[in-house]
């Protein structure tokens, strides 16, 4: 049996997220089959999250470099895809990555400007 590969994943925090690596950067690996939002809890990293299924999008993030899988999203678009978009809870890494983390008002943004769920509805 072959062990998963390992991926270097390196967490971006903005300053104004509410968390305690706010403002930092922690790198952390994950496997290829652990999703990037259970290998930063484990790593004591409480990224926001919620549904945990790809569905809510709390658990937004961007992709700055490298390459995730979103197969398990329960809903998860081309066009998240082609901004960028990553839902950590779900996505698992492909490559080593760099994210920006706590990008939940963004995709909410973005999904807006697509008209695709949950729509404007949410917004402020
Ligand atoms: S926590 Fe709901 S989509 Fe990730």
């Amino acid at each position: 049996m072959t062990e998963p590969a390992t991926w270097t994943v390196e967490l971006r925090v903005p300053d104004e997220a509410d968390l305690d690596a706010a403002g930092e950067s922690r790198t952390l690996e994950v496997r290829e089959d652990q999703s990037i939002l259970a290998a930063a809890r484990s790593a004591g990293i409480w990224l926001s999250a919620d549904c945990q299924q790809g569905w809510c999008i709390t658990c937004a993030a961007k992709l700055l470099e490298g390459e995730v899988d979103h197969s398990n999203a329960k809903r998860y678009y081309p066009s998240d895809d082609e901004a960028g978009f990553v839902l950590t809870c779900v996505g698992q890494p492909r490559s080593d990555l760099v994210l920006e983390v706590e990008q939940y008002d963004e995709l909410l943004r973005h999904r807006a400007e697509h008209d695709k769920p949950p729509g404007r509805s949410k917004l402020g």
